[in-house]
Parts: C-alpha cells; sequence; structure tokens
C-alpha cells in the first residue's frame, strides 16, 4: 500500500504589520514570513472505510474537528466530489504548538499537498493556496513557503526575491506557554484600534513601502531585517516567557536583530551564520535552561511543504 510523506516547515515573521481593520473584521496586514526548517513530518496511506483517521506523537494535540489536519482533510474531500475517499495521518510533531510558528497552519497545508497526490486530484497549488485560504490566514502561504510578502489577512501571496543568504535563526519558547492568536489581536485591536490607518490607499502605500524596502533585496548579514512585529508590543507585557526570551537573546554578542515571531510566544534572533548561531546557543544554554527556555538552531529553508521521495 503506497504511503505520501510530507514535510511541513515552521515559520518566523520577518515582518508583521497590523495596517488596519478590515470589514469582515480581520486585520489587513503587511507581512514578510520565511519558512525555516524546524518541521513536523505527515504521513498519508489510503483508507476504503471513508474515515480519515488522524494519530500524533504529541499527546497534548487535539485531534478533533479543530485541527487543521482534519479540516483540511475534509475540505478536500467535499470539494472532490468522491465521498468514498478516506485516509490514515501520522503526525510526527517536532514545531511546538501555539507559538506564533504556523505549525497548526503548516500541517494543514501538508494535508491538502499530501492528499492531492495520494488520491491524484490533481489540484494546481495556487488551487491548493485557495483552499488553503478557506481554512486559515497563515494557510495558503505555508503551501510554497520559502520567503513571501503576505498581504490582506495573510493570503494574497507576493514573491520576494529569492536571494541566497547565510543567516540563521535562533528560536527560543518557552514549552508550557502558548498564546492565543484570537486574543493577540484583539488586545491590539483595544490599544491601537485608533491609530489604525483607514482606507485602500494608505494600506496600498504601505504595502508598496515594503514592496521596496532594501533589506528584502539583499539580506545579508550588513543589510538585515530591521524585525517588526506589531503584535510584539502588545504581548510582551503580558507574557513574562516572551519578556525573558527577548531579554535573554539581546544579551547574545553578535544578533543582528532580535524579535518575537507572529503571535507568540516563540522569539528569535537573526544570526549572520550557522555557525554563530551554534556559539550563541551553546553560550546562553543554561541562562536558557534555568530561564524554562527551549532554543533551537534554524536554516532558512527555501520551500514550504514538500514531498519526500521514499
Ligand atoms: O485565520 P486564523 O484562523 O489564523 O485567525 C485566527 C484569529 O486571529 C482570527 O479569528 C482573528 O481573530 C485573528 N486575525 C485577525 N486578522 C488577521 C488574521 C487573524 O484579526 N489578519
Amino acid at each position: 500500500m503506497s504511503t505520501i510523506t510530507v514535510t511541513a516547515p515552521a515559520k518566523v515573521n520577518l515582518h508583521l504589520e497590523v495596517l488596519g481593520l478590515r470589514p469582515d473584521g480581520f486585520h489587513e496586514l503587511a507581512m514578510v514570513m520565511q519558512s525555516i526548517d524546524l518541521e513536523d513530518r505527515l504521513s498519508f496511506r489510503n483508507r476504503a472505510d471513508a474515515q480519515v483517521v488522524l494519530s500524533c506523537d504529541d499527546p497534548s494535540l487535539s485531534l478533533g474537528e479543530d485541527n487543521l489536519i482534519v479540516r483540511a482533510a475534509r475540505l478536500l474531500r467535499d470539494r472532490s466530489g468522491f465521498s468514498e475517499l478516506g485516509a490514515t495521518i501520522d503526525l510526527t510533531k517536532r514545531i511546538p504548538i501555539g507559538a506564533g510558528l504556523a505549525g497548526g497552519s503548516s500541517d494543514g497545508a501538508a494535508t491538502l499537498v499530501g492528499l492531492n497526490e495520494l488520491w491524484g486530484l490533481g489540484h494546481s497549488r495556487q488551487q491548493l493556496e485557495a483552499f488553503a485560504a478557506e481554512l486559515g490566514s497563515d494557510m495558503p502561504f505555508c503551501v510554497s513557503g520559502g520567503r513571501q510578502l503576505c498581504f490582506g489577512r495573510g493570503e494574497r501571496l507576493e514573491p520576494c526575491a529569492t536571494v541566497h543568504t547565510p543567516l540563521a535563526v535562533l528560536l527560543v519558547k518557552d514549552p508550557t506557554v502558548s498564546v492565543s492568536t484570537p486574543w493577540a489581536y484583539k488586545r491590539c485591536r483595544e490599544l491601537n484600534g485608533p491609530t489604525y490607518l483607514k482606507g485602500e490607499e494608505a494600506f496600498e502605500q504601505r504595502r508598496e513601502d515594503l514592496r521596496s524596502a532594501r533589506w528584502l533585496k539583499q539580506l545579508a548579514a550588513d543589510c538585515p531585517p530591521p524585525l517588526r512585529n506589531d503584535l510584539q508590543p502588545v504581548v510582551e507585557p503580558e507574557t513574562k516567557a516572551v519578556q525573558q526570551a527577548l531579554k535573554l537573546l539581546h544579551r547574545l554578542p553578535s544578533p543582528l536583530a532580535v524579535a518575537m515571531s507572529g503571535s507568540g510566544p516563540s522569539c528569535f534572533a537573526l544570526m549572520p551564520s550557522m555557525d554563530a548561531c551554534e556559539q550563541a546557543r551553546d553560550q546562553l544554554a543554561e541562562a536558557f535552561a534555568s530561564a524554562g527556555l527551549r532554543a533551537w538552531c534554524c536554516a532558512l529553508q527555501p520551500d514550504g511543504v514538500t514531498i519526500q521521495v521514499e
């Protein structure tokens, strides 16, 4: 029986700018997302009983209707018109849950890609991104990943110049803490709503500023991203794990920039190379451990979800 194996990488936000509020109640965003090589792994096998059965090596993950893997499988089957399709899905979880790293979104995107292949549905990547947009704002990015500009709710994708860069990411997170994304955006609106931009013209001006940012074209140690995240000043004052992570990352000898990712609580330092990243992690290993933080050294990844050839 054939098995399809797919990797689902995490992302960090090199830029997350909250522009304003949309008529649908979501926030209008201007982001640069970047895949990193911290990955979940999913395998897919056909079932004859029209069930979608998910298992995971992390018992803390909900496997019910709220799981984006289950929702993605159902959506793909419903749209195919073949109600007899079923799958057994095994998830090996490496991306921390509720971390601001799009782990759940990437797993959902991997399910669309994996089942499209297993069930022989023949949808294009663009069609899969359109399905992904129905399930979550970060999910379309995760399908092809790499480095992309993300506008709208996050689902309007534009390619970035794919410059090669030796930069690496030192990522830290308290494994016992997670942040709710709806809470973070609600708090952002409470604090910053009065100063949000209004109108498409103002939004487009900010998009254009981001498209032409010099750092985006070079992405090198002498031209690193300024790492803006508008949710950071919202989440940091209320989340001790974020305060501690940022404080320790700022103690590194050579970080190019430091920020929270997404709605947190993961934080990261951009480092000039993987060697510098590993040295920095070793140097702060004890401090991370005594603050209860886990640390990962990650390379920037050029793609999103990838089907593994066995
Ligand atoms: O789309 P997703 O399910 O990831 O969004 C989770 C929640 O985050 C939304 O229900 C909304 O409260 C908030 N959100 C937002 N604006 C966005 C994306 C998410 O307000 N662009």
